[in-house]
């Protein structure tokens, strides 16, 4: 691959950094006496083309025997930021980092390797990070030996790579979210060099099968697609995440199985539009209907997806998840606004009315059916009478609960050259009015429980209540109950006494469930 120079310059100022040598492999510079061996760095450019060349799939041992004990007696924390699919990338990093040896920990001093698993969705995911690295550089002075590593989907983005090798230069690692298998690698090699070891791929490249990962719990995550090729002009994922690309079915079917055998009562499978499964297959026809479908019979209690794009969500998919079962009467359904304009400026490619009408299909195939979603306000253009259609149409499909933002620009979307013209106090009324509408739905869709017995698997005690269990509906409601601690981990029948706006409670009844 030709390797393009970098301008710099364009970001921070460089003109204290020495190149030291260069060649097909990367190369190493010098900032301000810290040496810094790139072997690849991220490029926007190449994040924003979608190649054309099959993806592979790979069943290696990520961790080399050698490097099997070069963390005996040592320990490690990762802190995640962002979404499951971050919380489900640190499970294979911790799988990686204890098949070399290192031992979890929750005491920073005690930690000899700490890693950051970063999200750059919003600026102020981002601005945590680098709040987080502040605190950071005080322990790395109070412990130089700390090994401290940076991954995840802010690595995969220039301006922050080039502000981490200006500003933060005490950061020994900086991986994105293409190569954590090479995590055995970089650590061996930063840990031997001391040098900052920099190696983020642009071209999100193929599928590593069999990564160890270190799941917790009952519930497991399980991922059936990377990347996305949607492109929504307001988001960053496509750049961090790469191209779409799915598991190969049978990978997938062989895990959820493996994890019913290991006793787990929940899966979700995970990929940014779930949807859009299967259509880079070239050999088979397979689609994400006829991978529920598939799952629907393994023996495993609960199982669950996210996220769905509604502008791929077909008829086959309503009938499979119609059949109930395991597959749970819950869907996250991403709206984003409820205004047409506004939704074709954002680049969602359905309508309002499209939206409307998929929602009347799923409640008329999937009749208890809960839905929740994510939305955006203060879009660049968006009017008050555009936002007031976003209200109508939460009142109108009535959700569970959603997950509500206000617009922020990301460097390199389409979007971003769009004038944020809207101020942020109207931004932020906005907000404030959206959350209070949500609030209302939910209290009403928490007030049609009131004395129906539900199934809930109990996940653990009340996070406020030692006395008290909690755990959630297949619907995903939390319900919180009295009752034993040997009950965790199974499944139990709640009558409903007391709903609440975003939880419920109950007590514990012997009787058959009657309702989800
Ligand atoms: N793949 C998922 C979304 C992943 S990002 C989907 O398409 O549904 C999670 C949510 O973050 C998005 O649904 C969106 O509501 C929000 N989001 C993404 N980019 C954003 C931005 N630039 N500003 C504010 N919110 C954003
Ligand atoms: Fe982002 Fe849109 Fe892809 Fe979701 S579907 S990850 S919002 S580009
Ligand atoms: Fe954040 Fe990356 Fe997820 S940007 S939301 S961690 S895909």
């Amino acid at each position: 691959m030709a390797k393009e120079t970098k301008d710099y310059s364009k970001y921070f100022d460089f003109s204290d950094a020495k190149v030291l040598h260069e060649d097909e492999n990367g190369k190493k510079i010098r900032i301000r006496g810290r040496e810094i061996h790139i072997l690849s760095e991220p490029n926007h450019k190449q994040e924003k083309q979608r190649g054309k060349e099959s993806v592979q799939v790979h069943y290696e041992q990520a961790v080399p025997d050698e490097l099997r004990t070069i963390g005996q007696g040592k320990h490690y924390i990762v802190y995640t930021f962002g979404c499951q699919m971050n919380e489900h990338d640190t499970e294979t990093i911790k799988g990686l980092l204890e098949q070399m040896g290192y031992q979890p920990t929750e005491d920073r001093k005690e930690a000899d390797i700490i890693l950051l698993n970063t999200c750059a969705i919003r600026e102020n995911a981002e601005d945590k990070v680098f709040g987080e690295l502040g605190h950071l550089k005080h322990l790395k002075t109070e412990n130089p030996e700390l090994l401290l590593g940076v991954c995840g989907c802010m690595s995969q983005e220039e301006t922050v790579v080039n502000r981490i090798l200006q500003k933060h230069g005490f950061v020994d690692m900086i991986f994105g979210t293409h190569n954590i298998h090479r995590l055995p690698l970089l650590i061996h090699e930063s840990l031997m060099s001391k040098e900052m070891v920099v190696d983020v791929w642009s071209k999100e490249g193929d599928i590593i099968e069999n990564l160890p990962k270190k799941r917790e719990g009952m519930r497991a995550w399980v991922n059936i697609m990377y990347g996305c090729d949607k492109f929504c002009t307001y988001c960053i994922v496509p750049f961090t995440r790469g191209k779409e690309r799915s598991r190969r079915p049978e990978d997938v079917i062989a895990e959820v199985r493996d994890l019913a055998r290991q006793g787990f009562k929940e899966i979700t499978l995970l990929g940014q539009n779930v949807n859009a499964y299967g259509k880079d297959f070239t050999d088979i026809t397979y689609s994400f209907a006829n991978l529920m479908d598939d799952i629907h019979k393994i023996d495993i209690p609960r199982v669950r997806f996210t996220t769905s794009h509604p502008r791929d969500f077909d008829d086959e998919l309503i009938a499979v998840l119609a059949k109930g079962g395991n597959l749970v009467e819950h869907i996250h359904l991403p709206v984003q606004s409820g205004n047409t304009e506004v939704l074709k400026m954002m680049g969602r490619k359905y309508s309002r009315e499209h939206y409307l009408e998929l929602v009347r299909k799923i409640k008329a195939a999937i009749p208890n059916v809960v839905l929740t979603t994510d939305i955006i306000v203060g879009f660049p253009g968006e009017t008050d009478e555009q936002f007031e259609e976003t209200l109508s149409l939460v009142r109108e499909v009535g959700y569970d609960s959603a997950y509500t933002f206000i617009y922020s620009p990301r460097e390199g979307t389409p979007a971003a050259s769009m004038k944020d013209d809207i101020p942020m106090e109207v931004k932020k009324e906005r907000l404030y009015r959206l959350n209070e509408a949500i609030q209302e739905c939910s209290r009403e869709s928490s007030e049609q429980f009131k004395g129906q017995i539900v199934e809930v698997l109990v996940e653990g005690r009340s996070k406020n209540n030692a006395e008290v269990l909690s755990g959630r509906t297949r619907t995903n409601k939390l319900v919180h109950f009295e009752g034993a601690p040997e009950l965790i981990g199974t499944f139990v029948h709640v009558e409903i006494t007391d709903p609440m706006t975003w939880y419920i409670k109950g007590k514990i009844v012997n009787d058959p469930v009657v309702s989800a």
